[in-house]
């Protein structure tokens, strides 16, 4: 890797998506010694800029003192032109081959990186595949091709994109990135799972009761409501995120951890799933509370728009594993907080001998992503003293607590070295995203057409409460007997 000469293109350098996650990512991996001594950056974009306008743009947005920051943008260059037609092409294909005949000899890697719409993907997958593909033959050199979501709007448009692009590129150098499996605790789930052998022989429907997977925001769409209003909560966070949680922790043993091999557990539990049915579904929308706007009030959305900012689907899983277990997926914005976690309710403990209700003290395991990573056993334990009686309280690792001063690094430099290191593994494939489409794409039809009720629910609220009937329904208790006792607290 060391002697590797790494040109990255970051096609949309002028856009937003680039200047608050590409380059950032770039730069921690740059202050961290993680990218190859012989390494440029090369910006693409429309804009007519200088390499200097580029660099001013992008400096406040990096972190670090200014003689480290000025380190990295030296690195950083830039070249506009449009993204059909030949000419800007041309242009970057020029400086891409100047810069590789001075390190002759040497493997060459080329990372394109599209912070781009995919509206326009193809247009410029075609020009990269038409002018920049010309690699120096020698061994060990690489061109890959990073792109993001929204991949299409449903299954058959997806497909289309996915047709296109994989006429350009075969999959081994398209990188597909959902950011989630790029977070240290999504990461983690893979690890708990299999490494671990207290957990494996509970996985599984005997004594899993149901399982929740929630995406919690506190803030509306804040200024993006015209990306997100053609969208939707479903296809924004469930379609993409929730499932591939939900495929982390429901997938078999892989028979190794080869990125093929992961994903192709991915996509054989992803296959199980029967798409969601209308009856197991709520949908939301947030309005105007306590000052905050409304959904409809944010001037990018389109007035009288019935796009959900909410929705909780149950899913069900087809196999030996988890059949008639409810997977609860549940995304919102602008609710009373920010938090993702993974909540796996067991069931209750036949024959119990103690006083109380069994049912309110089921043992839970919670995986934080975020905020403050952390895992968590709810445990029924002896309360303190001289009686015999119960009390819930928890196995707790908090990730702070244990591992204080460690940096848990963010999804994208995570992910571009990834796409560096040509490591497949946390990428989706084209059969992954096609399996998570198809669990979708009824009831987005059903959405997009108006069938479904939207219910409204105020910003900054837990969500619309037909939610919690859900849940119930899928046979979630809630423990009522448990108090979380915030750590280091007296
Ligand atoms: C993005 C969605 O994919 O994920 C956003 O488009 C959402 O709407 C974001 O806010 C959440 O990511 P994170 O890492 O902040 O949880």
């Amino acid at each position: 890797e060391r002697d590797l000469c790494l040109t990255i293109v970051v096609a949309g350098a002028s856009g937003d998506l680039a200047s608050k996650k590409t380059y950032p990512a770039l730069q921690f991996l740059h202050h961290n010694g993680f990218l190859p001594r012989k390494v440029a950056i090369i910006g693409y974009a429309r804009t007519q800029m200088s390499d200097e306008q580029l660099r001013t743009k992008l400096r406040p947005r990096l972190k670090g003192s200014e003689k480290e920051v000025d380190k990295f943008l030296e690195g950083c260059t830039y070249v506009s032109g449009s993204y059909d037609g030949s000419e800007g092409w041309q242009k970057l294909a020029a400086v891409l081959e100047a810069r590789e005949a001075k390190h002759r000899g040497c493997p060459c890697g080329r990372l394109y990186y599209l912070a781009l719409p995919p509206s326009v993907y193809p247009q410029v997958c075609t020009g990269l595949k038409t002018y920049c593909d010309g690699l120096p033959s020698v061994e060990g050199s690489w061109i890959r091709v990073v792109v993001e979501k929204p991949f299409g709007l449903d299954l058959q448009s997806s497909e289309e994109l996915a047709e296109e692009l994989g006429k350009l590129y075969p999959e081994s150098q398209l990188y597909r990135i959902d950011h989630y499996l790029g977070k240290e605790m999504v990461q983690n789930l893979f690890v708990i799972r299999f490494a671990n052998m207290f957990t494996a022989p509970l996985w599984n429907r005997n004594c899993i009761s149901n399982v929740q997977i929630t995406f919690k925001e506190d803030f509306g769409t804040q200024g993006r409501g015209g990306y997100f209003d053609s969208f939707g909560i479903v296809r924004d966070v469930i379609q993409n995120h929730l499932i591939q949680l939900l495929a982390m922790l429901a997938m078999e043993k892989p028979l190794s951890i080869h990125p093929d091999d992961l994903r192709d557990e991915k996509v054989k539990v992803l296959r199980c799933i029967k798409p969601v049915q209308p009856h197991n579904v709520v949908l939301g929308q947030y309005t105007a509370a306590d000052a905050q706007p409304g959904y409809t009030d944010d001037p990018t959305v389109p007035a009288g728009s019935k796009t959900p900012t909410f929705a909780s689907v149950t899913v069900f899983i087809d196999n030996d594993r988890w059949a008639g277990v409810p997977f609860v997926l549940k995304a919102g914005k602008a609710l009373n907080e920010r938090k993702a976690e993974i909540r796996v309710q067991l069931r209750s403990t036949p024959h119990f001998v103690f006083n109380g209700e069994p049912e309110a003290m089921r043992n839970e395991l919670v995986v934080r992503l975020q905020p403050d990573e952390a895992i968590y056993l709810k445990l029924i334990v002896k309360k303190p003293g001289l009686e015999i009686d119960t009390a819930i309280s928890e196995l707790d690792l908090d990730y702070r607590q244990r591992y204080p001063g460690v940096v848990i690094p963010d999804a994208y430099p995570r992910l571009i070295l990834d796409s560096i290191r040509g490591d497949q593994q946390h990428f989706v494939r084209r059969d992954e995203l096609r399996a998570a489409w198809a669990i979708c794409t009824p009831i987005l039809h059903l959405i997009d057409a108006g069938a479904l009720p939207v219910h409204p629910y105020p910003y900054g609220s837990r969500g619309p409460p037909e939610a919690d009937e859900l849940l119930a329904r899928a046979g979630f208790v809630k423990n009522s007997r448990y108090d979380w006792h915030e750590a280091g607290a007296a």
